[in-house]
């Protein structure tokens, strides 16, 4: 049967001698539960952590780890070649080396040279391992030759220490599966933003007025989020300058958090002096309070309160437009219309001066909040892409499309 015409997709999940194998138990619980038909493969070592019956449980499917095992069906060949995509989760230090040389001492390392699909590697160890330049060079060779290596996360490791080198949550690599594994579906997988750094900006900036009260708007975050994580997905490293959101770090995203424009502006010039395009989908506070007041502002009996002054914040957008931090980045901004959509958006495209503005409009019942977007795409070389309500996720994916053609372009 041929690939695309099987109802269920299949999923190869390698599971590498990590303590976080026990997380990758969260991964397929959310695969299989999906409707993806998964196949374990531990290496020996990761059955120190977690059991081959709790694999084979979890997944409705025998979880074998050498190639002596039903030989008849030659599953060396057979489980690479059958896969929709294969997640290695954890990969450790040793099993990205072995991957990188093309090693192949057992089933899930043949599996990887069998394997002619996407292939996720959630590389989990410590930061120093991490950090080797050993590691980092098979990570390097890995991405050329097309897999997606995703960033460790920052945080507690096994042991008292902190540092990269963490397993991203299980949740937000199932996200990642589900977003290569759809890319697959519409033609053919291909981590066109590998070797890219990207930077983006999502959520809202809140200027405080007191220690207690802030001026700030109703942005969720949720595209610059979806801008984001299908970045990573493509096979960009990202880091997401994130101003007053509740969502979940994207699997492979460097998250740095935010409060005002003018912290904003700080990260995301920062981040951006070696990045190859900036996305400003950031809903940015134009002003903000002349004064803070360091103590609570109090009600006084009898007296109208003072009305608030309020004086303008840089504009970030225009200021990277202008003033490119390396020559050929591509410089995307977002345009938040009530009315005249597409004449504002077009000015403000020329006000700005920079490369696409993704322009949409808003009110109280349209896309603040919503996991949907409607837009056009503006571009300074006067074309138009119109971009059908749909998720937000079809539209950050379309924002990319745009984005990738600018780089190659440019880097030419
Ligand atoms: N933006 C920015 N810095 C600001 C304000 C906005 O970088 N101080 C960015 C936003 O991230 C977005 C784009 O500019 O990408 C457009 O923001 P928007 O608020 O729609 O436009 P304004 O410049 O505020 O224009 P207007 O007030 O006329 O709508």
């Amino acid at each position: 049967m041929d690939k695309r015409e099987r109802e269920r997709p299949r999923v190869v999940l390698g599971v590498s001698g990590g303590i976080a194998a026990y997380k990758a138990c969260e991964l397929l619980r959310r695969l299989t539960e999906s409707g993806h038909d998964v196949r374990v493969v531990p290496t020996a070592s990761a059955l120190h952590f977690v059991g081959e019956a709790t694999w084979s449980a979890l997944s409705g499917n025998p979880a074998t780890t050498e190639v002596w095992e039903s030989v008849h069906e030659v599953p060396h060949v057979r489980i690479g070649q059958a896969a929709d995509l294969v997640v290695v989760a954890p990969a450790t230090a040793d099993m990205l080396a072995k991957a990188a040389h093309g090693l192949a001492d057992d089933l899930l390392t043949n599996t990887l040279l069998t394997a002619r699909c996407p292939v996720i590697f959630a590389p989990a160890m410590h930061t120093e391992m991490w950090e080797n330049p050993a590691t980092q060079e098979n990570v390097a060779t890995l991405r050329r030759r097309g897999a997606l290596v995703i960033e460790p996360a920052v945080g507690r490791l096994t042991g008292v220490d902190t540092g990269k080198g963490r397993f991203p949550d299980p949740v937000e690599i199932f996200e990642l599966c589900r977003r290569v594994l759809a890319r697959g579906e519409r033609g053919g997988f291909e981590p066109d933003l590998s070797g890219r750094r990207v930077v983006v900006t999502a959520g809202g900036t809140r200027e405080p007025l007191d220690p207690v009260r802030y001026l700030g708007n109703r942005s969720s975050g949720k595209q610059g989020y979806a801008l984001a994580a299908t970045a990573a997905a493509r096979g960009a490293q990202v880091t997401l300058i994130a101003g007053n959101t509740e969502l979940p770090d994207p699997a492979g995203v460097d998250v740095i958090p935010v409060g005002t424009a003018r912290q904003l502006r700080e990260a995301v010039l920062k981040a951006a002096a070696d990045a190859d395009a900036v996305v400003m989908a950031a809903a940015v506070a134009d002003f903000r309070p002349a004064v803070y007041a360091t103590g609570k502002i109090k009600k006084v009996e009898g007296r109208e309160p003072e009305p608030i002054g309020l004086v303008r914040n840089p504009d970030i957008l225009a200021e990277l437009s202008a003033d490119r931090a390396r020559p050929g980045q591509v410089v995307v901004g977002f345009a938040a219309e009530t009315d005249d959509v597409l004449a504002n958006g077009r000015a403000k495209l020329a006000r700005k001066g920079c490369d696409l503005l993704v322009v949409n409009e808003v009110g109280e019942d349209k896309a603040f909040g919503s996991a949907e977007n409607e837009a056009v795409v503006l571009a300074s070389d006067g074309s138009e892409t119109p971009v059908p309500y749909g998720p937000k996720d079809a539209l950050a994916d379309r924002v990319w499309d745009l984005v990738v053609p600018r780089l190659a372009e440019r880097s030419a």
